[in-house]
Formats: structure tokens, C-alpha cells, sequence
């Protein structure tokens, strides 16, 4: 299998020298085995037409966002979605000002608002440029928002100067690209998602819940589905669609979660839970409907609550454990009681969570987290920028991917010694 076996690539070719080196980068992903799509500004066509790049693509090239008829091969939001990566290359000084500018005034830039998955420039431009303090602060900007930031490259310009600002060779950025896809890091292995709420019934019609979305933990799913994972996502009620080959269990309340979850232990490698499972459900479930009564409106009525199995903590209880990872939402002193969690239940990672804004956390699309795992005797701590889910979960996987391995090679050398 090829590095980019199945992977979507979404190339962005932005106005620069830099834009015939495109035609040679689509045919290298093609060779490594992605299937590459080609979005070109109004700039880029100065330098190269779009039927080079449609012809080496195999793909109608989209050059602008009004355009009906590759609108109706696939529309922009949905291109945004299709793509596992959007690569701009080259990327242009004036395009990195309009990306860290929020933007979205051409095809290209819109889909950069639009998209949910990993993305990355490939900067070329003169070395004066590279180096102006405007562009350099754009690129702070941008990484910190999630871009991943590929080259430049140091030599002799095409403009005769020399210095920082060369597109990175097309073997790099190839390898680059490659680098984004923890690819087969997690083949043979099955990997156990919870996601989204419980919902813990008072009557017939009325339960407790919160405002889980589910959107971590299916980032998730699909983050440990790239990394060639079998996954199987335990999902609480969520408005979210399965993501492609990953096995879903629908269920409802805790301890329908509870009951999947141990399951699939037996045949499991890595445990992640993301689901916000209530921690008490209604002693007694009302059989029907409960009333409201013809007594005063101010009358109380108490539901008497009883706590409900932690799923996570009888996981890592298992005598047969998986690596068991466990997300905790904080609004103060997060990574204090996120440690208090790792410890109180036996985790091997946890993924501290600041839910106290609401443009993260919760329901929104972005998230803040601290992940903390054990090295050996320690406790080590990687702090994540405000950034997509997306973007959360395949960091999150990467460092699975590296404990898993220590893990491994470390009971290896146990056993042989
Ligand atoms: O779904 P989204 O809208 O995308 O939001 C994502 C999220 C905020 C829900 C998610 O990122 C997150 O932080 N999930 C953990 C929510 C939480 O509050 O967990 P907790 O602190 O109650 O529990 C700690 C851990 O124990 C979690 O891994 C939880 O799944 C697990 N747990 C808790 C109670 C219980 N009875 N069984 C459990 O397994």
C-alpha cells in the first residue's frame, strides 16, 4: 500500500512562479495513491491554465465561486468536507494575509472557512516578502488556528535573490503530506469511541441530558478510521451522521452505554471515552406520563437520583485492559481536576478540556484541551491551542499511536528480560 492509499487531497494553487511546480506535485500524490482535486485563484491562472491541471487531475478544476457548472459537479462546502487535506501550494504572501484575515472573498479562501479538516500552506514567495514582519505574523497566526505550515525552503529565487521563501522540492512535500496521516500507525488494531450525551429517563417523555454534540468523539472515529483503525464509536442520541466505515452502537442512556461498552472489551486495544455521560439517572422512572397536578403552581416535586456506573473507570478495571484514554470537561483548575481523574480512575491518558467559553467545548466546533498521559512513572503534559475538533483528534491519536508503541516495546522487553 502507497502512503496516501485512499486519502483526499484538495490542492489549492494560489499566484506565484511556484504554480507550474503544481503540475509535477498532483501527478507525485497520484503515484503515492490520493485521489487530488484542484481549486486555482483568479492569480494562479496567470501562471498556469486549469486545463493542465484538470487534465493531470482527471478532475474538472474549480476557479470560482459562482460557477454553476462545477457547482453542480460538487458544490464548495461540500468539496471543503470531501477533503481528508486542503494543501496550498505554493501559497502566496497576499493568500496567507487573507486566510489569517478571515476571508472568504474567492473559491479558495471560502473553502478555508468552510473546511473542518487538516489543513496545510506550502508558502513561496521572495525572500523579502517571507521575512516582512506582516507575513510573518500572519503565519504565527495561521499555525495557531491549525494550519500546518510545510517549508519554505532556503536557495536562489527565481527572482535571482537568495534566501528563505522557495517552494519545499515536491519529494518534501510529498513526505510533508504523507506526515499528516498517521497512516497504518494504528492498522490491526480495534479502537472503542463513546460519544455524545446519555439520556437518563424521568417518564416516558422527559430525561436528563446535557449538551454533548458529539462532534469530539466522532472526530475522533474518523481520526483513529484514517490511521487504519477498526473503530466502533458507542454513540449517545446525536444529529450527526456516521462517519464512513466505522462501525456505530446507537444507544440511549448510561447504562446502555455501559453494557455496549464492556461488550467490546474483550476484542478491544484502545478504549476512548468521549461521552458526556450523566453521572445519576432517576431512581424510579415514572411508568407514564407525570402530570402536573390541579394543586398550586408553585408545588415542588423531587426525582430522587441514584448514581450511574462510571463505563470508564470498570474499562480500565478490566483485567485484560485496553489503553484507556478519558476526556474531562473543566471550567476552572482544569488540568488539576483532569489529573485527579487520571489517577481516581485508572486511566493511562486524559484529555483536559476547558468548556468555560462558549466558542469551545460544548457543542461549538472548536476545542481547548491539556492531554496528560503516563511516561513510566510520570505524568506528561502537551497543551493544545484553541483549535478544531478535527485538529484535537488527530493529535490526540498521534500520541496514542507513540504511547502505544512505548507501551508495547516496553512489555516486549519486559517479557524478554
Ligand atoms: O460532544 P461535543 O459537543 O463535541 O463536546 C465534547 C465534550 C466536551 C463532551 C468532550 O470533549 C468531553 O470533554 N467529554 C467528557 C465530558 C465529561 O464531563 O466527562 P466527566 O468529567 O464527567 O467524566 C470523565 C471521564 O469519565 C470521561 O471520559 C467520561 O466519558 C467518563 N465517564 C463519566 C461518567 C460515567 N458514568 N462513565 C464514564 O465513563
Amino acid at each position: 500500500m502507497t502512503r496516501l492509499t485512499n486519502k483526499r487531497i484538495l490542492l489549492g494553487v494560489t499566484g506565484g512562479i511556484a504554480a507550474y511546480k503544481s503540475a509535477e506535485l498532483i501527478r507525485r500524490m497520484q503515484d503515492e495513491g490520493a485521489d487530488v482535486r484542484v481549486v486555482m485563484t483568479a492569480a494562479a491562472q496567470e501562471f498556469i491554465t486549469p486545463l493542465t491541471l484538470q487534465a493531470l487531475s482527471g478532475h474538472p478544476v474549480a476557479t470560482t465561486l459562482l460557477d454553476a457548472e462545477t457547482e453542480s459537479v460538487m458544490g464548495h462546502i461540500e468539496l471543503a468536507r470531501w477533503a481528508d487535506l486542503i494543501l496550498i501550494a505554493p501559497a502566496s504572501a497576499d493568500f496567507i494575509a487573507r486566510i489569517a484575515g478571515g476571508q472568504g472573498d474567492d473559491l479558495l479562501t471560502t473553502l478555508c472557512l468552510a473546511a473542518d479538516g487538516a489543513m496545510a500552506i506550502a508558502p513561496a514567495m521572495n525572500q523579502a516578502m517571507w521575512r516582512n514582519p506582516a507575513t510573518a505574523r500572519n503565519v504565527v497566526y495561521i499555525r495557531t488556528k491549525g494550519f500546518l505550515i510545510f517549508g519554505p525552503d532556503e536557495g536562489l529565487q527565481a527572482c535571482g535573490e537568495v534566501g528563505p521563501g522557495r517552494l519545499l522540492d515536491i519529494e518534501g512535500l510529498v513526505d510533508a503530506v504523507a506526515g499528516v496521516f498517521p497512516s497504518q500507525a494504528l492498522r490491526g488494531r480495534h479502537v472503542v469511541i463513546t460519544a455524545g450525551p446519555t439520556r437518563e429517563a424521568i417518564d416516558p417523555v422527559r430525561f436528563i441530558s446535557n449538551h454533548s454534540s458529539g462532534k469530539q468523539g466522532y472526530a475522533l472515529a474518523s481520526a483513529a478510521r484514517d490511521a487504519e483503525a477498526r473503530v466502533t464509536l458507542i454513540s449517545g442520541p446525536t444529529q450527526l451522521e456516521a462517519p464512513d466505515r466505522v462501525t456505530r452502537i446507537d444507544v440511549i442512556s448510561a447504562d446502555d452505554m455501559y453494557h455496549a461498552a464492556i461488550a467490546a472489551i474483550d476484542d478491544c486495544d484502545i478504549f476512548i471515552g468521549v461521552a458526556a455521560v450523566a453521572d445519576y439517572k432517576p431512581v424510579l422512572p415514572a411508568d407514564q406520563k407525570i402530570k402536573k397536578s390541579d394543586a398550586p403552581s408553585n408545588r415542588s416535586i423531587t426525582i430522587e437520583l441514584i448514581e450511574n456506573s462510571d463505563i470508564i473507570a470498570a474499562v480500565a478495571g478490566h483485567p485484560e485492559r485496553p489503553y484507556t484514554v478519558g476526556f474531562a470537561a473543566e471550567t476552572q483548575d482544569v488540568v488539576q481536576y483532569a489529573r485527579g481523574k487520571l489517577d481516581k480512575k485508572n486511566l493511562d491518558m486524559i484529555v483536559a478540556n476547558d468548556v468555560s467559553g462558549s466558542d469551545r467545548g460544548f457543542n461549538s466546533e472548536n476545542n481547548q484541551t491539556t492531554v496528560l498521559y503516563r511516561a513510566g512513572i510520570d505524568v506528561r503534559e502537551e497543551a493544545l491551542p484553541l483549535m478544531s475538533k478535527g485538529n484535537v483528534a488527530r493529535r490526540i491519536i498521534e500520541l496514542i499511536v507513540e504511547q502505544t508503541g512505548a507501551t508495547q516495546m516496553a512489555a516486549l522487553s519486559e517479557a524478554s528480560s
